[in-house]
């Protein structure tokens, strides 16, 4: 009974040891990364995954910098309390680096280049942001194609519909509740390209402000060096463009990604 006792003791000090073994191996505990999986290219859900560019980038950067991950999908809004009150380490969603949101959160540095677009039907006559002041437009609430409507229509217009996720800003369009959307161009030019049926176009703006996204960390992040260094490395190393490649099927604009890094 003893014996027993004391093997199986020794087997349950020894699955201990091997974990703190294996931990000081990898270095680093697993970081929870929060995300609004409703967004795609950038991360959406497939059957129960989390999947997309965003997820990839992220998923590159964490193992080149030694660090495991666990993507949680807790939608948009929530994400910002998250890191805020520090019950996640990262949010990767798309997410605008604003001087805004700068004051409230650290980012790292840029990983993709975006703008607002305009998804509208097809047979629609709106040509440009302009005719956008009399319209209805769904947004996703919170977002930069929010505060651009804002600015456009004004703050508390009824005629700017905000939604909790960008699927449900679009379902309003299709429904005729709405003239256009308007949110990140990737996202609604592949909305439109995947769903011909829907008849749906894109148009641009060239008002609308160039964005780029970063990865978003609580204020005074002690990862957030570690990440930005990764980042510069699989930029460098062809890793970030080889995931850029296979998610939109064309080379990234370097050049203008480290030119924005160099700004201040
Ligand atoms: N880029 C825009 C912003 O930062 C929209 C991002 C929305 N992302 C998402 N996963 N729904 O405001």
């Amino acid at each position: 009974m003893l014996g027993l006792l004391l093997a199986l003791s020794m087997i349950l000090a020894g699955c201990g040891g091997e974990e703190v073994k294996s931990n000081e191996a990898g270095g680093k505990k697993a970081l929870r990364v929060v995300t609004d999986a409703a967004y795609a290219p950038f991360e959406y859900m497939d059957k129960d995954k989390i999947v997309g560019f965003d997820i990839d980038v992220l998923t590159a950067a964490a193992k080149e910098a030694g660090y495991t991950v666990e993507f949680n999908h807790v939608g948009w809004d929530p994400i910002f309390v998250e890191i805020e009150k520090k019950r996640a380490d990262i949010a990767i969603s798309s997410i605008t680096i604003n001087d805004d949101r700068k004051k409230s959160y650290d980012f790292s540095i840029p990983y993709f280049l975006s703008t607002n677009k305009i998804l509208i039907p097809e047979t629609s006559e709106i040509k440009g942001a302009n005719d956008l002041k009399d319209k209805i437009v769904a947004v996703q609430n919170g977002t930069t194609g929010q505060a651009a409507m804002d600015a456009l229509i004004g703050k508390n217009s009824s005629n700017i519909k905000k939604f909790e996720n960008n699927n449900l800003a679009i379902m309003e369009l299709i429904k005729g509740g709405a003239d256009a959307v308007v949110a990140d161009n990737a996202v609604i030019e592949e909305y439109a390209k995947n769903n011909p049926d829907k008849k749906l176009k894109v148009i641009r703006d060239d008002t609308f402000a160039s964005e780029f996204y970063g990865m978003m960390f609580p204020k005074g992040s002690a990862i957030k060096a570690d990440f930005d260094k990764a980042l510069n490395k699989i930029i460098e190393n062809g890793t970030y463009s080889k995931i850029y490649k296979e998610r939109f099927g064309t080379e990234p604009d370097l050049e203008k990604l480290k030119s924005q890094q160099n700004k201040k």
